[in-house]
C-alpha cells in the first residue's frame, strides 16, 4: 500500500466533480493511493478520472484503490462491491472495508442530533455475517485485502477469534490530538496497516460536526513550531508525524498546492526526534468524528459507540 493516499470524502465543501478532478490531478503529481467510499457519493464521476489516468500510461497494477461497504448494505456486501468496481471503473479493488460496524443509515447532510429510529446496537453474529461476505469477495480474488473501519479493541477482539481470514488492514481516526495509542498498539500487534483518516485533525468540516470541546491540531504549538522550521503549513507536520509514526495518512483536499507540497514533504522532509516526541505528547484524546448519527434509540451518548470502558454496549 503506498504510504500516502488521498481522501475523497467531499462533505458539504466540494462536489463529486471537483474531487473527481483532484483525483486526476492528484495521480499527475504522483499519488497513486485513493480512498473512496460508496457513501461518498462520488465513485462514478471519481472513476471516470481512473479511466483517463490509465489511458494516460498509469497502468491499474500502479494504483492503490480503497473503497466501503455503507451500513444499509452489511446484507449485499457481494453487490455493493461489484457497484462500486463498476463505478470506478477499477476492476478489482486493492482494499475493501466494513465503513462502521453499525447497520445503522442516516441520510445525507442530517445534523448530529437526527436518529434513525431502526438504529441497533453492535451484534456480533450480524457483523460476523457482513465479514463472512467480505472474506468471499478475498477469496474469490475480486477484492486484494479486505479491513474494518471505526472498530475498537473489544469488536475487534471477537473478530479475531471467529474470523477465518483476519483483516489486513484498519481505518481510523488518527492526528496529533487523537492518537489512539492502544488500539494503534493492537493493530500492529496484529499485523494490519493501519490507515489514519482525517489526518489534519478535519480542519474544514462542516460545523454541525463540530462541538465546542474539539481542538484544533494545526494551531498546537509543538506544530507550528516544527512547521516553522521547515517550512511548510501545520497541515504537512500532521502528516508527517503520521508517517514517521507508522501509520498511512488518507488526507483530503481538491487544492493542488495543498496536496503536492503534502507529497513533496512526504517525500523530503523529517520531523526531528524532538519534535516526534513533542507532538507524541499533545495527544488531548479529542475524537471528531464521534458518529453521533449512528445511535440507536436507547443509547445515551456517543460514548457508547465506542466501547470505552472495554464493554460492547448493547
Ligand atoms: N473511514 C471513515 O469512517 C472515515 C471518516 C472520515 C474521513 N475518512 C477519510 O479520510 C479523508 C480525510 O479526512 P477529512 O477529509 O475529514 O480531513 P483531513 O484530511 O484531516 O482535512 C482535510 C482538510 O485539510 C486541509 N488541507 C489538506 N491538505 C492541506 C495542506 N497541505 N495545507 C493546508 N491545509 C490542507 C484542507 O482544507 P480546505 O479544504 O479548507 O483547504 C482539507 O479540506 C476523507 O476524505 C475520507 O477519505 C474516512
Amino acid at each position: 500500500m503506498p504510504g500516502i493516499g488521498l481522501g475523497t470524502f467531499g462533505s458539504d465543501n466540494y462536489t463529486a466533480q471537483q474531487v473527481s478532478n483532484a483525483v486526476r490531478e492528484a495521480a499527475e503529481v504522483g499519488y497513486r493511493h485513493f480512498d473512496c467510499a460508496e457513501v461518498y457519493g462520488n465513485e462514478s464521476e471519481i472513476g471516470e478520472s481512473f479511466l483517463a489516468i490509465q489511458k494516460s500510461g498509469i497502468s491499474r497494477e500502479d494504483l492503490w484503490i480503497t473503497s466501503k461497504v455503507w451500513n444499509h448494505h452489511h446484507h449485499q456486501v457481494e453487490e455493493a462491491c461489484q457497484h462500486s468496481i463498476s463505478n470506478l471503473n477499477a476492476h478489482y479493488l486493492d482494499l475493501y472495508l466494513v465503513h462502521w460496524p453499525f447497520p445503522n443509515h442516516h441520510e445525507k447532510g442530517v445534523s448530529v442530533d437526527s436518529r434513525d429510529p431502526h438504529a441497533v446496537p453492535y451484534r456480533h453474529d450480524r457483523y460476523m455475517e457482513t465479514w463472512q461476505q467480505m472474506e468471499k469477495l478475498f477469496r474469490d480474488g475480486t477484492v486484494r485485502q479486505i479491513g474494518v473501519s471505526n472498530m475498537t479493541i473489544p469488536k475487534l477482539e471477537l473478530l479475531w477469534r471467529d474470523a477465518e481470514i483476519k483483516p489486513h488492514a484498519i481505518e481510523m481516526e488518527l492526528h496529533p490530538h487523537f492518537q489512539q495509542p492502544e488500539l494503534f498498539r493492537w493493530a500492529k500487534d496484529h499485523e494490519m496497516v493501519v490507515i489514519g483518516y482525517s489526518p489534519i485533525g478535519s480542519p474544514s468540516r462542516p460545523e454541525r460536526d463540530r462541538t465546542p470541546e474539539d481542538s484544533v491540531d494545526i494551531e498546537d504549538p509543538a506544530i507550528v513550531r516544527a512547521a516553522q522550521r521547515l517550512g511548510v503549513h501545520p497541515a504537512v507536520v500532521c502528516i508527517l508525524w503520521q508517517v514517521q509514526r507508522g501509520s498511512v495518512p488518507i488526507p483530503f483536499s481538491v487544492k493542488r498546492a495543498q496536496f503536492e507540497a503534502t507529497l513533496q514533504a512526504v517525500c523530503g522532509l523529517r520531523l526531528s526526534e524532538l519534535e516526534m516526541s513533542e507532538i507524541g505528547q499533545s495527544d488531548r484524546g479529542c475524537r471528531l468524528i464521534k458518529g453521533q448519527v449512528f445511535l440507536w434509540p436507547s443509547a445515551t451518548s456517543w460514548q457508547d459507540l465506542w466501547d470505552e470502558d472495554g464493554i460492547i454496549r448493547q
